[in-house]
């Protein structure tokens, strides 16, 4: 069985376009796998709040020093990271706004990247610690950037995934959905058809 973890970033929540070709996806890989288990994470219905000095603090301070306060927010912290953890499979919506990533995703990113729990740096450089997972990114756009410097997002997505050890990144776009009726329908229909011929994950391969 797969257990996949759905992150949706839209500020639309699952009505966003990429949270709908996340979910068409996850319907591909259901139909391959009918047992496939989905754990559903929305930081737009459930948004995180900005990383701030007490918050980054309670995340440094050891488990059995921390007061009460900082086991709450280091708590948070430790389900999202557990989550990540029990997932073979993270499938992303990634929309793009203002020229990156939502806020709401940034501060997701900002409450999993912890130190000696989902990284830690050695003599030879930094390493992950969410290793033997697959991840699929499902990128939308108003306007048309991929392949260009103007993709501020694949290149940081990729990063932070892998500087959490989840290297293998698979990812779909749909851009130009602000061009007009004709061109949405066709970037969303050539997305589409994009999932149906995703390598899917290894455990599934066979
Ligand atoms: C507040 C806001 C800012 C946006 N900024 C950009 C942008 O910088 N570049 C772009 O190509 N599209 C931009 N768009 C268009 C979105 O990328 C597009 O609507 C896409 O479908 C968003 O994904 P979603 O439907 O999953 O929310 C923006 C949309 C919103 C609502």
């Amino acid at each position: 069985m797969t257990k996949v973890l759905k992150i949706n970033s839209s500020i639309y929540s699952q009505d966003g376009q990429s949270s709908q070709l996340a979910s068409q996806f996850i319907d591909a890989l259901r139909e391959r796998d009918p047992v496939t288990q989905v754990i559903e994470r929305d930081v737009a219905t459930e948004p995180l709040p900005h990383l701030d000095a007490a918050r980054f603090q309670a995340f440094l301070t050891k488990p059995e020093e921390r007061t009460a306060a900082q086991q709450a927010i280091a708590g948070d912290s430790d389900a999202l990271i557990q989550e990540l953890r029990d997932a073979d499979v993270i499938v992303l919506g990634v929309p793009m706004y203002n020229f990156g990533i939502s806020s709401q995703l940034k501060a997701y990113f900002d409450h999993v990247a912890r130190a000696g729990v989902t990284f830690r740096y050695t003599e030879k450089g930094p390493v992950g610690l969410l290793t033997g997972k697959k991840a699929y990114v499902f990128a939308t756009r108003g306007g048309a950037y991929a392949g260009t410097p103007g993709d501020t997002q694949t290149a940081y997505v990729r990063q932070f995934l892998g500087f959490l050890g989840i290297g293998d990144v698979e990812f779909v776009y749909a851009e130009g959905l602000a061009y007009g009726p004709a061109a949405r329908d066709s970037s969303l229909a050539q997305a589409r058809a994009a999932i149906q011929n995703l390598a899917p994950p290894v455990q599934l391969a066979a």
